[in-house]
């Protein structure tokens, strides 16, 4: 098939070809740790980020000139689809703030099934412009991303960042059609939006469904799992383009994430890379799974974890990454260690023996 060697090593290791060493990348790799990303914020607020298509692009290939990653991800937000729905949207110095929070029927019936092209063509955009700029780096991969439905029913619920997410729970226990309705139009929304992504140029896709790791079992099963399906199967339906999902706070669900039909399942830093490759089976790649505040810790103790994480991920369908993102004052001379060591491993390994 047309993915096995001239693809990128990202895309290679999500469709497990086995590799001279795993592609690395990291979630929130652009971002306010990097001097040259604050030096354009200090120019122009968050959301006019997004949404200009050659900042948007420029700010995306930072951390690749800087740390020569396998992967660019798409400097955008997960909530940018919400505003698109008809949700307004903010963002101040402590996050997300969306204003008219859903609270009825009414509510989620105004909201639209936004077209993409039409109403996030600046998205796309960024993606053609990055998909330019990469054409003379065929190995490193282009990813376009999404929030999955619970998520971001969640940020329309609570309005913001959420400790507790009260009003998402509340609603789903009084208001269970309803939460279904929401999650519905969430769900083909996202599809559509990842659909238009692929044919701007993503090559592998996330999903992130940060905040589904905070219910039970029985709320996974009903609300959460049969949305992510639609949507991976939705774009299975179209495509070959590889998609990751990631649930921060997974460990006790990992059997449900498998079901959802992605090809990687990104972990955090809870299960051990064994334990989650134990659990999921081989039929799966892996991704993740540095806690982000190892970051944080000299380098002489910081290089032996990920020499560890490397011996324990092995270099077929696994892809280095942290367990979330990238925190803000995270230190730049350990991102560097941790790609230079990644990039650095295939020399130290055995090579592979060639099949005849
Ligand atoms: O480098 C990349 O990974 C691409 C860019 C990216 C951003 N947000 C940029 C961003 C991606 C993939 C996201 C996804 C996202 N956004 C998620 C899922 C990932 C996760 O962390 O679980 C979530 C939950 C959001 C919502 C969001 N956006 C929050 C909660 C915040 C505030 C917290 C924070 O880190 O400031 C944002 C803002 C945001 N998104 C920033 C960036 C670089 C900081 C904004 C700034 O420059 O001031």
């Amino acid at each position: 098939m047309s993915h096995s060697n001239s693809s990128p090593r990202l895309v290679q290791a999500c469709h497990k070809i086995p590799l001279d060493r795993p592609p690395i990348w990291m979630m929130r790799q652009a971002g306010r740790y990097l001097p040259e990303y604050q030096a354009i914020r200090d120019k122009v607020a968050f959301l006019g980020l997004c949404k200009n298509p050659e900042l948007a692009a420029e700010v995306s290939l930072q951390p690749l000139r800087r740390f020569g990653m396998d992967g660019v991800i798409m400097f955008s937000d997960i909530l940018i689809p919400v505003e698109a729905m008809g949700v307004p949207l903010e963002f101040t110095e402590k996050g997300p703030h969306l204003p008219q929070t859903i609270q009825s029927q009414h509510d989620i019936e105004r909201l639209i099934i936004p077209d993409p092209i039409e109403k996030t063509g600046f998205v796309m955009e960024t993606l053609r412009l990055l998909q330019h700029e990469l054409s003379t780096s065929p190995e490193v991969a282009l990813i376009g991303f999404a929030g999955a439905p619970w998520t971001l029913a969640s940020y329309m619920l609570e309005g913001g960042v959420s400790r507790n997410f009260t009003e998402t729970k509340a609603f789903l226990y009084n208001e269970p059609a309803l939460m279904h309705q929401l999650l519905e139009k969430i769900a083909q929304t996202v599809t559509i939006y990842l659909q238009a992504q692929m044919e701007a140029g993503a090559q592998v896709v996330q999903l992130f469904d940060s905040w589904a790791g905070t219910v039970s079992e029985e709320t996974y099963q009903e609300f959460i799992l049969p949305y992510q399906q639609q949507v991976i199967s939705g774009l299975k339906s179209t495509t070959e383009v590889p998609v990751i999902l990631y649930v921060n706070g997974s460990r006790g669900l990992l059997p449900l994430l498998k079901q959802s039909g992605a090809d990687v399942i990104s972990v955090d830093w809870q299960t051990s890379l064994s334990q989650a490759r134990q659990i999921l089976g081989s039929d799966v790649a892996l991704q993740g799974n540095l806690d982000p505040n190892a970051l944080f810790t000299r380098p002489d103790v910081l290089k032996p974890i990920v020499e560890a994480m490397l011996v324990e991920g092995g270099s077929q369908g696994y892809i280095f990454n942290l367990g979330h993102g990238v925190l803000p004052k995270t230190p730049i001379e350990n991102v560097k260690l941790v790609v230079d060591t990644v990039l650095n491993s295939a020399k130290a390994q055995r090579p592979l023996t060639p099949l005849t």
